[in-house]
């Protein structure tokens, strides 16, 4: 591929991407940030593609954000650039999005997993928001999609102290949907994207909609959007192959239609 700090590879159904600057630990400089993106962008045009899968190194999924090309910015380059900001196009993409990660998943590289649908850990997983050690706040939704994930407490813990939890943390706290051993992280993580990308893509599509409603409103309006889009389904082929594939006792095959 023409990409220089990722690996963009298309198996089966599923697009892997993997961070690889592993001199400096994955830290996510402008160009990185730029390829994830870009590969995204390609991923999500790709009807062939039903998931999308993130992961680094068995070291670090990402240290955070570069901080030697941070550390001589004023206040004007980061307002004028809204560094940072194009991460929003992951927290938008509408395929599902698979982060695996397997060491340090610090500041920015602990927000990039958050931008993701679903976080497998490594046994050796370690996450923190560890900002306020160099004298800034996280700053890709670290602050607010922690506090979602592990409520206030531990949120207030993690970003005021800079400490990092493991993966037994993380996953009690519920960040992290299941731990594997760092041997079996990528098995485990195309298992489950590929799980995932033989579902029918839209409806896959529609229901990570509806759970990610959850975030944006109240109950009373999430359940009314969640019937709706579930209403809509039954204007699906997918719909009417799921549910006559298992009456007739075998597998469905959707079509994505
Ligand atoms: C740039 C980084 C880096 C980073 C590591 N490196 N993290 N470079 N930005 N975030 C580089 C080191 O400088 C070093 O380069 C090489 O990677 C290996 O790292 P070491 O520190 O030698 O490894 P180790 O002793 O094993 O320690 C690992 C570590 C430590 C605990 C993860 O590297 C660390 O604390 N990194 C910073 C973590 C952090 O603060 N992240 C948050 C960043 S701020 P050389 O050239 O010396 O070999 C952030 C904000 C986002 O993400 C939101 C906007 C504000």
């Amino acid at each position: 591929s023409h990409f220089e700090t990722i690996l963009l590879e298309r198996k089966g159904r599923v697009g892997v991407i993997t961070l690889n600057r592993p001199k400096a630990l994955n830290a996510l400089n402008a160009q990185l940030m730029g390829e994830v993106v870009a590969a995204v962008v390609d991923l999500e045009r790709e009807p062939e593609i039903g998931a999308i899968l993130i992961t680094g190194s068995e070291r670090a999924f990402a240290a955070g954000a570069d901080i030697k090309e941070m550390a001589p910015k004023s206040y004007m380059d980061m307002y004028l650039d809204d560094w940072f900001a194009a991460w929003d196009r992951l927290a938008s993409a509408r395929k599902p999005t698979i982060a695996a990660v397997a060491g340090y998943a610090l500041g920015g590289g602990c927000e990039l997993a958050m931008l993701c649908d679903i976080i497998l850990a490594a046994d050796n997983a370690k996450f923190g928001q560890p900002e306020i050690k160099l004298g800034v706040i996280p700053g890709i939704g670290g602050s607010q999609r922690l506090t979602r994930a592990v409520g206030k407490a531990k949120a207030m813990d993690l970003c005021l102290t800079g400490r990092n939890m493991d993966a037994e943390e993380a996953e009690r706290a519920g960040l992290v949907s299941r731990i594997v051993p760092a041997a079996d992280l990528l098995t485990e993580a195309m298992a489950t994207a590929t799980t995932i990308a033989e579902m029918s893509l839209p409806i896959a599509m529609m229901a990570k909609e509806s759970v990610n409603r959850s975030f944006e409103t109240t109950l009373a309006e999430g359940v009314r959007f969640e019937r709706r889009v579930f209403h809509s389904t039954f204007a699906t082929a997918d719909q009417k192959e799921g549910m006559a594939a298992f009456v007739d006792k075998r597998a469905p095959k959707f079509t994505n239609s």
